[in-house]
């Protein structure tokens, strides 16, 4: 990870801030609350949202400066994120996340929802605080994207006939919204061009979308260890991402399988190895370069500074990732 490394270098002590203020922020007066909402906090997580609203900030301020405001920002995508993973890890019953158990899985169904809520919560009250309507209207919408992208996952399942645009859109809900918001909300909080932070929006749109790709073929080529959950989670839960939805027309063995719905555990080793002998998950890395060469055109007017080319090194760490 040479790249990735390079990037978050310049704001390293940026983000050991955030990692300390994050926990101060959850103010759960209920000690089940608490521990439940802090759990994720604790176990880390790569930071690549408030990562990227940091680096939006310098690269769209005066002298690369990072107002208070800014690094709050940072903060509060930090959380809906999560907030947003506690609530996911429910609807996929994924039982490990950041290599550690789900917060459903320590505590129970009930307390993850509750805990999701009191985070999602938590950061309207500090984006509130930010006393910028602008960008309260903005990050706001995001929490309601996320329903939209998980409700439209949810009821496709196992769904021979989805596409890959339903695919895309319902990536846009659930992963691209939360950066592209992070993005434009950290240059209205810098400068009053609203090209700039349209163009911004647009950036962390397409590195939303690539991100969510990559991370769907790592779910199929990585293994337990790095993902710190089992392989072939989403295709066991009839999330048909893009490397299956473009392997689909290859091959009608891996329909019938799908059709089967796993209900035979050799089935779905027999589909991953399906996937990885075919082009599918080349073709869905590709589509990721196409969205990434996308974000690297949208920082065109942005003025020249160190700070743009990290905004330009960062997509490179999006398929870093995999290869
Ligand atoms: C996981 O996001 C959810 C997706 C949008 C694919 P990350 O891979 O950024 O999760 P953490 O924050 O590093 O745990
Ligand atoms: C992304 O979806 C999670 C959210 C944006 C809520 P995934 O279901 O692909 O994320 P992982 O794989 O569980 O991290
Ligand atoms: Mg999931
Ligand atoms: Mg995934």
């Amino acid at each position: 990870m040479v790249v990735v490394d390079s990037v978050f270098a310049p704001i390293e002590n940026d983000l050991l801030a955030l990692n300390r203020n994050l926990k101060n922020m959850i103010g759960a007066r209920h000690p089940v609350l608490y521990a439940a909402a802090e759990h994720l906090f604790t176990a880390g997580g790569k930071r690549l949202r408030p990562a990227i609203v940091l680096l939006c900030a310098k690269a769209s301020s005066e002298n690369s400066e990072i107002f208070s405001s800014q690094r709050r920002l940072a903060e509060i995508t930090e959380i809906i994120h999560t907030a947003s993973l506690v609530h996911d890890d429910v609807l996929d019953e994924c039982s490990t996340r950041r290599g550690i158990q789900t917060v459903h899985n320590v505590f129970s169904t009930k307390i993850a929802i509750l805990a999701g809520d009191f985070l999602f919560a938590q950061s309207s009250w500090y984006l509130a605080n930010l006393e910028n309507l602008q960008v309260v209207k903005v990050i706001s919408k995001v929490i309601t994207d996320f329903a939209e992208g998980e409700v439209r996952q949810g009821f496709v399942r196992f769904d021979l006939q989805y596409s890959i645009e339903e695919y895309i859109a319902k990536s846009f809900y659930k992963t691209g919204s939360l950066i592209a918001a992070g993005c434009q909300g950290a240059a209205m909080l810098s400068t009053s061009d609203a090209q700039i932070s349209n163009e911004l929006y647009m950036y962390g749109r397409y590195m939303g979308l690539a991100f969510q790709i990559v991370d769907d073929i790592l779910d199929i080529v990585g293994s337990t260890a790095y993902l710190g959950k089992p392989a072939g989670s989403d295709l066991l839960q009839g999330n048909l991402t893009a490397p299956v939805l473009f392997s689909l027309p290859e091959t009608f063995q891996l329909a019938e399988l799908i059709e089967k719905e796993f209900s035979d555990t050799d089935n779905l080793s027999y589909a991953l190895n399906l996937l990885n002998k075919g082009s599918g998950i080349q073709q869905a890395k590709d589509l990721a370069a196409e969205y990434l060469q996308a974000a690297i055109e949208c920082l065109n007017n942005l003025k020249d500074s160190s700070n743009k080319e990290l905004l330009k090194k960062l997509t490179l760490t999006v398929l870093e990732r995999i290869n």
